[in-house]
Order: structure tokens, then C-alpha cells, then sequence
């Protein structure tokens, strides 16, 4: 007896912002059948559910929970499936002094924004055919050191170098691994980051809109590209990460933000 193999879309963070679109673009392609729809609140994700139909099936989950995803790697492999999409987004950052965060935050935010990611790949790759894709959501904060955001960035360059390197290794497999850097956008990130800390970023220049990014990261992984840019001003950050020294990078970072280093308080 022939078993019908499901192809579906895995999609973390897909009750809100950037995640949302993705699900809104998968929703319309018709060889998506299902679309895992992964966040921690139920609530959230029923409601994402009613808007965008039936295809979605929520899954509560907290990513930064490896049993949790030990548990989701259990649950793949009692099912007939492809994954035809993986998309890494659920995220968050906060914007603040190493020092605003306790031990058990900062190592949250690294088992969230790396753990989560490195851990749901494992889990998926073995369930991917070849021509599906694996899409990491990093950042253009992960092109230099940024301090007082230091912790965010360092786990968004973790996210673009894995991802580059990782689409090399599953070259044999035809699985595409894309990073994508988005510059910033208007989600709900800004309400979780914000934590008052007296040096903390505060200026966010040529912000967009999360369904133009999605789009974006889509096609170019469509594309076979193994990072994906969007914005003429984010492309001119990375070039400039790259060309100029990180220092001088760092000191244009923190005159934007207005944040003197040797002072108590921002400017
Ligand atoms: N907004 C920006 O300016 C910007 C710029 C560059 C990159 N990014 C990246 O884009 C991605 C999406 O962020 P966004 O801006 O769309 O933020 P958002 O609106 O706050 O959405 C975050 C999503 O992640 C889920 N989530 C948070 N913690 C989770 C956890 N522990 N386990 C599972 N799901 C969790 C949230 O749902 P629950 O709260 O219900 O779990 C929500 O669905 C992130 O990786 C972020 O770093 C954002």
C-alpha cells in the first residue's frame, strides 16, 4: 500500500511580524499542503490560523526548549512528509548593555536565536528532498560587532556565517540554505527589545515593511542564493562592513545611536 507523502512548510515564529508574511506567501503555493505554523502562544496562533485558513496547522512551542525540539524531531518521524520549506525566524533581541541582562536572559536570547535554529535544521534536514530550502532568518546586524545591541548581533552573525557554510555542505543533498539580513522592519520585535536601558539603540534608519523582506527572501532563495538583502541601504552597510575596518564600523554605529561608550547615560 502507497502511503500519500505530505509536503508542507515549517514556519517558526509565525504569529507575528516577519514570520506572518512568510506564511502568507506559503498559504498561495499550491504545492505547500500543510504549513506548520510554530510560537509559544496557542492564542496567537489560532488566530493566525482563522485568518489564513486551514492549511495552517499551529504548533505551541518554546524553541529555546531542546526537549521541546527533540520532541517535534519524534513527532516528523511518525509522519509520511517532505519539508519543502524550512524558515528559521523566531527570534528577538534586546537593546541594551551586556550588563541590563542577567545569566539566564542572555543565554535565553543565545538559545532562542542560535540553539533554536541549529536544532530545528538538524531535526528537518533528514525529512528535506533535494530542491527544498532551509531559510535562516539573521540580520544586518550581523555584518559588524555592534555594542550595546552586542549580544543580538553576535547571535545574528552566528546565524549568517552557519547558514553560508551549511549550504555548502548540503550541496550533495540539493538543499538550498539561505541567510537572510534584513535591516529593520516594523514588527513586534521593538516591544520585546525595549527594555529602558539607559545606552540602548534608539534610531532606526530606513525601517521597512516585513511582507516586502519576505518577498525578498523568497524569491533570492527561489534563486539559489545563499544570502538574501533587501534594501539599497542594506546593501550599502554590508559592503561598507566589508571594505572598512570593524572599528571604524563600531564608532559610525555608536555616532548614529548617540551613545557615548564613556559616558553614564546616552547623549
Ligand atoms: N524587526 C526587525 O527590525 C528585524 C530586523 C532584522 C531581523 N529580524 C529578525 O526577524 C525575525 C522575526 O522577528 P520579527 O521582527 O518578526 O519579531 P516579532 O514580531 O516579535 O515576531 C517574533 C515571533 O517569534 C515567536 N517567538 C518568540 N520567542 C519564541 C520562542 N522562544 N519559541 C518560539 N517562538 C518564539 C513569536 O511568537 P510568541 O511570542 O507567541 O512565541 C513571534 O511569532 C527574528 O529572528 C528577528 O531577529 C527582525
Amino acid at each position: 500500500m502507497r502511503y500519500h507523502v505530505k509536503k508542507i512548510a515549517i514556519i517558526t515564529g509565525a504569529s507575528s511580524g516577519l514570520g506572518r508574511e512568510f506564511v502568507k506567501l506559503m498559504k498561495d503555493r499550491n504545492e505547500i499542503e500543510e504549513i506548520w505554523a510554530i510560537a509559544r502562544h496557542q492564542d496567537k496562533l489560532d488566530k493566525l490560523r482563522k485568518q489564513m485558513g486551514t492549511k495552517v496547522k499551529p504548533i505551541s512551542m518554546d524553541l529555546s526548549n531542546r526537549t521541546r525540539i527533540e520532541q517535534f524531531g519524534m513527532m516528523l518521524s511518525e509522519q509520511q512528509l517532505e519539508i519543502r520549506y524550512l524558515i528559521n525566524n523566531a527570534g528577538y533581541a534586546k537593546f541594551c548593555s551586556y550588563s541590563d541582562l542577567n545569566v539566564e536572559d542572555s543565554l535565553n536570547m543565545i538559545d532562542l536565536n542560535i540553539g533554536g535554529v541549529v536544532a530545528m535544521g538538524l531535526v528537518c534536514i533528514p525529512y528535506m528532498p533535494r530542491g527544498s530550502h532551509l531559510i535562516n532568518i539573521a540580520s544586518q546586524a550581523a555584518f559588524q560587532p555592534l555594542p550595546y545591541q552586542n549580544l543580538y548581533s553576535s547571535t545574528k552573525a552566528f546565524v549568517r556565517n552557519y547558514t553560508r557554510a551549511l549550504n555548502v555542505e548540503l550541496k550533495d543533498r540539493g538543499i538550498i540554505a539561505t541567510a537572510v539580513c534584513p535591516g529593520w522592519i516594523k514588527t513586534h520585535l521593538y516591544d520585546r527589545a525595549d527594555i529602558g536601558a539607559a545606552k540602548a539603540t534608539r534610531r532606526f534608519c530606513s525601517m521597512t515593511t516585513p511582507d516586502k523582506v519576505a518577498k525578498k527572501a523568497l524569491a533570492d532563495a527561489d534563486r539559489g542564493k545563499d544570502i538574501s538583502i533587501y534594501s539599497f541601504y542594506v546593501n550599502f552597510c554590508h559592503i561598507g562592513a566589508k571594505l572598512l575596518p570593524q572599528q571604524l564600523m563600531m564608532r559610525f554605529w555608536l555616532r548614529q545611536q548617540r551613545i557615548n561608550p564613556y559616558s553614564q547615560t546616552d547623549q
